[in-house]
């Protein structure tokens, strides 16, 4: 579906699958027309695997409330899609892309870094709920990324980005800040040839291996999900009719 998606947006038709290839150099062919090399058939196939699952992550969490209702596994994905666009979930590596643009530069990486760290900004790609290293999965993309960029050529924004996990990993390392798996993995895309704006979407091809596992086990032993709340508002105040309350 996606790369059929990537195709008409163009105004092009779907390319049909090509039997011969593998999974990760078929969603490649049928996205670009071009049969992958081999290493990068590979490096894809790396990346869908390390997408694949990650325990209770935000968008895996929203699966598994959605499961929960006995709606069908389709409301299932779609909750998870929805959790897993955002800019601190799954939509950072297209952030990344964007904060590599934004800095131009190599000379302009270490400036832009003091910029953001003064005015409390986030620097996308780093930083985890649950790793307090360097993840993982980040040292993996960071090898394969390395294979790619010989294979087809250094760039700026490799270079920048070594720069920028130095500054970031100087200036924050301390407080248990590293590079996470979408710092090297929008670099990755970019170098397949991948549009920006379906980053994210790689991600859910990949996911959606996850949330649909999450969601059989919800099944085995279901029970909706309801959280109880505490309320931390001001009590025993009156109704004010909407007419009479202040425009805010
Ligand atoms: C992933 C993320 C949401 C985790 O958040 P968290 O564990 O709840 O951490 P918090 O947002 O509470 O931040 C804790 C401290 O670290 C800082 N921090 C966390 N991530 C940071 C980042 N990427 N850049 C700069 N500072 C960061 C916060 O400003 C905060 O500092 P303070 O204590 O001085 O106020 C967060 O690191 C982030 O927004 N990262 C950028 C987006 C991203 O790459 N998301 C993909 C995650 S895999």
């Amino acid at each position: 579906m996606v790369a059929a998606f990537a195709q008409m947006r163009e105004g092009n038709d779907p390319i049909k699958p090509n039997d011969n290839l593998n999974y990760a150099a078929n969603f490649l062919y049928m996205l670009t027309e071009k049969e992958p090399e081999p290493l990068e058939a590979r490096i894809f196939d790396a990346c869908l695997m390390l997408h694949a699952e990650h325990t209770m992550n935000a968008s895996t969490f929203s699966a598994m409330v959605t499961s929960s209702t006995l709606t069908d596994p389709y409301a299932v994905v779609a909750s998870a899609v929805g959790t897993l666009a955002g800019p601190l979930h799954g939509g950072a590596n297209e952030e990344v892309l964007l904060m590599f643009k934004e800095i131009g530069s190599l000379e302009n990486v270490r400036p832009y870094i003091d910029k953001c760290i003064a005015n409390k900004q986030k620097i996308m790609g780093f930083g985890h709920r649950v790793y307090k290293v360097k993840d993982p999965r980040a040292k993996i993309l960071q090898q394969l990324a390395e294979r790619l960029f010989e294979l087809t050529g250094y760039d700026d924004y490799y270079e920048m980005a070594l720069e920028v996990e130095k500054v970031v990993t100087d200036r924050l390392g301390h407080k248990g800040i590293y590079a996470n798996v979408y710092f090297y993995s929008g670099l990755v895309y970019r170098k397949l040839g991948i549009k920006p704006d379906l980053f994210t979407p790689m991600f859910a091809i990949s996911r959606v291996a996850g949330w649909l596992a999450h969601w059989k086990e919800q099944l085995a032993v279901n029970r909706i999900f309801r959280p109880t709340q505490v309320y931390v508002g001001e009590r025993n105040i009156s109704y004010i009719p909407i007419e009479e309350r202040e425009q805010l």
